[in-house]
């Protein structure tokens, strides 16, 4: 794992192997950020002019290396562009692009705009985040690793970097199991991950079994279990400070591989299931992280962890389940999975009396098509709620976006034989539409936001700022942000 420090030393004279330094673009070319000005100095002001016959313009997420020439003590310069203005994402943004550019290098130091706490958290953040790469099934040599050892050029105080530290890690954690293949993680072997690593963070951690599933009344995590040879698995998490005031409940979904069951996936949208895990992933990842952050807020995860296969033991398209709510579900269509599992989590969670529960799934195509592959759509039965979530996606810069739960889209969900069917006849609104079936096992009177994250979890495309290929660790932050939001005032 990469290591973050924050220093104040003279950018010039600091011994490291990289500098990062920030540009802002303009219409006169780059200009070098705040704080940069010593540096364009040590290089008899032309490292602007340099940059531009370069072709470098500042714009955010750019990045030109030069060497220095003894110049100043790095032997290479990074530049990294920040735009016109960059606000907080900003800074992460470009951190996080233009370390992850420095793959194969030791040791590298960021001078960007940092002189608020805020700002040095940000840029560690970034920085540590654009580091990560899930090398663990290369075995050749020539994997370039990542650098090992950041420092944010900053007079900010020094228990920044430590937060941001917390944080990375928890997004890694998150990455990793994502970008895990499914050969190696099965419900059991994710719960027993959880139970390690959540004690080590400080968690309980209770796991059920498929047998305690089953006399437990969970049908829903059974019948979507059913058909593998790995059976489900519900796993608690909880952490408790005793001056917390709010108790959170997060439920994931953790379908560690969907095939769509007996109503099969085609295989260009299977191949990159072994994501279908990320809401639980997310939810685990959160949970370490507030329980490391010491946050004066109580929270309890759940982890709906289940693998969707066909076989002879799979549930069929029109079976009946029995929730742990009670309700029944004529199960239409075995793909629409993530709501089965999901449903009872949220079902047990509301047994915790939370101020709120918060579910967080790669839950519907639909998502995509509404708001693309980086915003998840934000549901509730809470406006209040709902802008909370959005809001704290927001600083932390992750997208989301808050989405209707129109209620005419109910009585699509009718079933001619049980309470509800999991599936509507029609392919409209299916993003709203499971959004309406969880709700109906959210007992009155509990707050309750879904987050559709299927898009932002995993990112088929190129690496992006501090995004890379693969698992994404997204909503991670999000849900610690929430946990901030719901903490008691220090009496401090
Ligand atoms: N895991 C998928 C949703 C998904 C799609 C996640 C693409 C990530 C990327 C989910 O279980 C699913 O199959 N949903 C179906 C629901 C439909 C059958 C109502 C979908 O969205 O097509
Ligand atoms: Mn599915
Ligand atoms: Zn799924």
């Amino acid at each position: 794992m990469t290591t973050v420090r924050l220093n104040s030393a003279d950018p010039v004279s600091f011994d490291t192997d990289a500098l990062i330094v920030g540009f802002r673009s303009g219409p006169e070319g780059p200009r070098p950020a705040t704080g940069a000005e010593p540096l364009d100095a040590a290089f008899g002001g032309k490292l602007a002019a340099s940059l531009s016959s370069l072709g470098f313009a500042g714009k955010p997420g750019e990045i030109a290396k030069l060497p220095t020439f003894g110049s100043v003590s790095a032997p290479l310069l990074v530049a990294v562009g920040l735009g016109e203005t960059a606000d907080l994402e900003g800074l992460r943004r470009a951190a996080g692009a233009a370390v992850r550019s420095l793959a194969g290098t030791s040791r590298a130091a960021l001078l960007l705009p940092a002189e608020s706490a805020e700002e040095a958290e940000a840029v560690a953040l970034g920085g540590l985040l654009g580091a990560y790469a899930f090398s663990r099934y290369r075995t050749g040599g020539d994997q370039k690793a990542p650098v090992a050892d950041l420092t944010v050029l900053s007079g900010a105080p020094g228990e920044t970097a430590e937060r941001a530290s917390v944080l990375a890690e928890s997004v890694a954690l998150v990455r990793d199991l994502v970008n895990t293949p499914p050969s190696d993680l099965w419900p059991a072997k994710f719960a027993e991950i959880a139970e390690r690593t959540g004690a080590e963070a400080g968690l309980s951690v209770e796991v059920l079994d498929d047998k305690q599933l089953r006399d437990g009344g969970y049908g829903g995590l059974i019948g979507v279990g059913q058909g593998s040879a790995n059976p489900p698995r519900l796993v608690r998490l909880s952490y408790t400070h005793p001056e917390a005031a709010k108790t959170l409940a997060f439920v994931g979904k953790g379908i560690t591989f969907d095939s769509g069951g007996l109503s099969l996936k085609p295989s260009a949208s299977m191949d990159w299931m072994k994501s279908d895990m990320g809401g639980a992933g997310a939810v685990f990842g959160a949970l370490v992280g507030i329980a490391r952050l010491g946050l004066r807020v109580n929270a309890i995860g759940y982890l709906c962890l289940a693998e969707n296969l066909p076989s002879g033991t799979a549930q069929r398209p029109s079976d009946v389940i029995h929730s742990y709510s009670g309700k029944t579900v004529e199960v239409l269509d075995t793909d629409a999975e993530g709501r089965l599992v999901l449903m009872d989590g949220i079902a047990r969670a509301a047994e915790d009396h939370p101020h709120a529960i918060i579910d967080v799934a790669t839950l519907t195509g639909a998502q995509i098509v509404a708001l693309g592959w980086r915003t998840a759509g934000v549901m509730a039965n809470d406006d209040e709620l709902r802008e909370l979530v959005v809001e704290a996606a927001g600083a932390a810069g992750e997208g989301a976006w808050g989405m209707p739960l129109p209620e005419e889209l109910r009585k699509g969900l009718d079933s001619p034989i049980a309470d509800i069917a999991n599936l509507q006849p029609e392919r409209w609104g299916s993003m709203l539409a499971a959004g309406i079936f969880l709700k109906e096992f959210v007992p009155d009177g509990v707050r309750w936001a879904h987050i559709d994250m299927a898009g932002p979890a995993f990112n088929k495309g190129e690496p992006y700022g501090y995004v890379p290929k693969g698992g994404t660790g997204a909503v991670t932050r999000t849900l610690i942000g929430l946990a901030e939001r719901h903490a008691s005032a220090s009496n401090q």
